[in-house]
């Protein structure tokens, strides 16, 4: 028995009293959730960074008050709810924010209770066993070997770039599209290597004829074959669109360069099996970004790195006496300490886990199909309508698009507009050399009518 009254606001989430204790905090939650929804009335609150500043100091007060508020945990749920851009709102359409499952939500809770570290055996039994079964099954979901789990896209980009580096004599040289991820060549500076080479990609992907003089002229000058990594994009940022990924990898291949897929955006096409022959080619790649909390529907972090052979991951291992003793590990305690260059580290692995087992295949490649789906139907919208200009049509489930003959100043004020007045959360996307309005369409609840009134949102605020 604990030593605290119920109710004590001290009291811990797990053990004995755990579910006790926690259970009248979650109803808290769930209507601090609806009181801070109603509030905000729409997708993203009203009145700009200003207000909304100002409603969250007011909620804060004093952020260590000399004694407790028991109310704080209401107060706070309350006003980041009110001041959230929902991504279950379907107006909310800007990023690759996704709107999490109530499942994976609920298995996230539970995976805070218990609280299990990755870094060692003896802080997560059960979840290291979960861990590495999932992995693997995705790893081979990818036509790969094994996998380790990264918080997002930027960490397993960094990771891959690294494995790279260790595994090819410590001197690699990024080769990119200028449609990769900013987090690619951020990776290159972090890790000391050599300035990347940008490959143009006027259309969105990769130039293939320019990707295949630069590795020419590469290989040529160097004479080291397999100090080049290609790092390719399935599913860009800003267009959603796959790269040439089988052509990619014959030119990697033909030059000895070690491929690397960005598969952030993408990766979760794998589930559906009417899109799922667009990742074609993403078998022949060394290393692979995943990201389940893009096109996955998983609360914040849920990446993944997956590599084809697993022996280049040891260069991630490292001995630390405290979590992974040589007379453990050859006890047979598992070593864990090389599955990141973490060392604390949350189980998300439960969340992914709890989500392929509830929905299955078939239940995730629905909600796939489902959003790509709704991205053509509003494609088709702003096609059809006379005051709009579409760019193209989606290839996952990213609608790029503008008002006819508006100028970029006039595209980037009605996002703000919008913005600002609580209304819809739109991206913004540079191609072609002009500004574009950006809907990323990764809510399965919309339904044709939220489609419409997007757009009327957004004719509503052309600049008059
Ligand atoms: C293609 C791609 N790669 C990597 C990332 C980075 O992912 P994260 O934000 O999870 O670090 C993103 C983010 O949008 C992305 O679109």
């Amino acid at each position: 028995m604990s030593a605290l009254p119920p109710g004590d606001p001290a009291r811990l989430a797990s053990g004995p009293e755990g579910s006790r204790t926690l259970r009248p905090l979650v109803h808290t939650v769930l209507d601090a959730l609806d009181s801070g929804r109603r509030a905000r009335g729409g997708p993203l609150p009203a009145g700009g960074p200003g207000a909304v500043a100002a409603r969250v100091r007011d909620a804060v007060g004093d952020v260590l008050p000399e004694h407790g508020d028991p109310d704080a945990l209401r107060t706070l749920v309350h006003a980041l709810a009110e001041g959230a851009a929902d991504p279950a709102d379907p107006l909310c359409a800007a990023h690759l924010h996704c709107p999490p499952l109530a499942v994976a939500t609920a298995a996230d809770l539970a995976a805070s209770a218990l609280n299990p570290s990755l870094d060692s055996w003896d802080q997560a039994p059960a979840a290291s066993e979960l861990e590495a079964l999932v992995t693997r099954a995705l790893a081979h979901e990818a036509g790969l070997a094994d996998a380790v789990v990264t918080t997002g896209g930027t960490e397993s980009n960094q990771l891959a770039l690294l494995l790279a580096r260790e595994n090819h004599g410590g001197a690699v040289r990024l080769v990119c599209g200028a449609n990769a991820h900013h987090s690619l060549p951020r990776a290159a500076w972090l890790l000391g290597l050599p300035e990347p080479v940008i490959v143009p990609a006027p259309a969105g992907t990769v130039d293939l004829a320019a990707l295949h003089d630069a590795l020419t002229e590469l290989t040529g000058s160097r004479g080291s074959r397999g100090s080049l990594v290609v790092a390719a994009t399935a599913g860009t940022t800003d267009a959603g669109l796959i790269d040439p990924l089988p052509e990619i990898a014959g030119l990697c291949a033909a030059h000895g360069a070690r491929l690397h897929i960005d598969a952030a955006h993408g990766g979760g096409l794998l589930f559906s099996e009417r899109h799922r022959d667009k990742l074609t080619g993403l078998e022949a790649a060394h290393t692979v970004t995943l990201d389940l909390h893009k096109l996955g529907w998983q609360p914040v972090a849920a990446g993944l790195l997956v590599v084809r052979r697993p022996r280049d991951l040891d260069v991630l291992h490292q001995r630390a006496d405290y979590l992974n003793a040589g007379d453990d590990t050859e006890a047979g305690l598992p070593d864990l300490l090389g599955r990141s260059l973490r060392t604390t580290r949350r189980p998300d692995i439960l969340k992914i886990a709890v989500t392929l087992k509830t929905l299955g295949r078939s239940g995730l490649g629905a909600l796939v199909d489902q959003v790509c789906a709704r991205a053509r139907e509003f494609a088709d919208l702003v096609h059809d309508h006379p005051g709009f200009e579409l760019h193209g049509r989606p290839v996952i489930s990213t609608v790029l698009f503008r008002p006819a003959g508006a100028t970029d100043d006039a595209v980037a004020v009605i996002r703000r507009r919008l913005l600002t007045e609580g209304r819809a959360v739109l991206g913004r996307a540079r191609l072609d050399g002009r500004l574009w309005l950006k809907a990323t369409l990764l809510n399965p609840e919309t339904r044709s009518e939220d489609l419409a009134a997007l757009l009327k949102q957004v004719e509503g605020s052309i600049p008059g």
